[in-house]
């Protein structure tokens, strides 16, 4: 029995009317990131109180919830071919234990909202300092424009840069520009993946 051959997919043809027929590849995300190079991992990690955004203090900190956040993210990652894995906690041991699996390869890049803990946890900053992770300190609000005591940030020095004051999109900024320094880093040495 003659078996039907299946028609090879397609590219999309659009008919352009007097000028023949134009090819046009249609741009998806996925091309975009293979444009840009291999798969970066990004671990978004944001600390306490920050899972009330929304209802939390809307004057300061914008009426979008952290889901919102996470998903605008995830998208955005593809676009720059980045995986984003995002997480929050209220409690400074879950963030400690999830920046130790990135130093152990399950992230090639950080981003951190510590929430209050940015003001006081030498122990994130012990933990960010040993991960070797490019990092960057991300905030909704300007501590540096609010109350003294959101002057000191005791993270600060075990990071890259620093994203604050743009709402939401301080974790956007951020992400924008720690895959762009990621491949920057990758075109001089590869990426690390696994022990370092
Ligand atoms: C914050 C600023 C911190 O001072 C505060 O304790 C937070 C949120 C921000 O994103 O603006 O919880 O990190």
């Amino acid at each position: 029995m003659a078996t039907r051959r299946r028609r090879a997919p397609q590219p999309s043809v659009r008919r352009v009317p007097a000028r023949g027929v134009a090819t046009v590849t249609k741009r998806t995300q996925t091309d975009d990131a293979a444009a840009v190079g291999p798969r970066l991992r990004v671990l978004v990690l944001s600390g306490p109180n920050l899972d009330r955004l929304g209802r939390r203090e809307p004057s300061i900190y914008g009426t979008d919830t952290l889901e919102d956040i996470h998903r605008r993210l995830e998208s955005e990652g593809k676009a720059l071919g980045a995986v984003v894995d995002c997480r929050q906690s209220n409690h400074e041991g879950d963030l400690i234990d999830w920046i130790g699996q990135a130093a152990d390869g399950a992230a090639d890049g950080i981003l951190i909202n510590p929430g209050a803990l940015t003001h006081t946890s030498y122990a994130l900053y012990d933990a960010l300092r040993a991960a070797q992770r490019p990092t960057i300190e991300v905030h909704l609000s300007n501590p540096d424009a609010r109350e003294e005591f959101r002057r000191r940030s005791r993270v600060a020095p075990a990071c890259l840069g620093r994203v604050a004051g743009f709402g939401a999109g301080s974790y956007l900024l951020a992400l924008r520009g720690l895959t762009e320094h990621l491949r920057n880093l990758s075109q001089t040495r590869p990426l690390v993946r696994g022990e370092r």
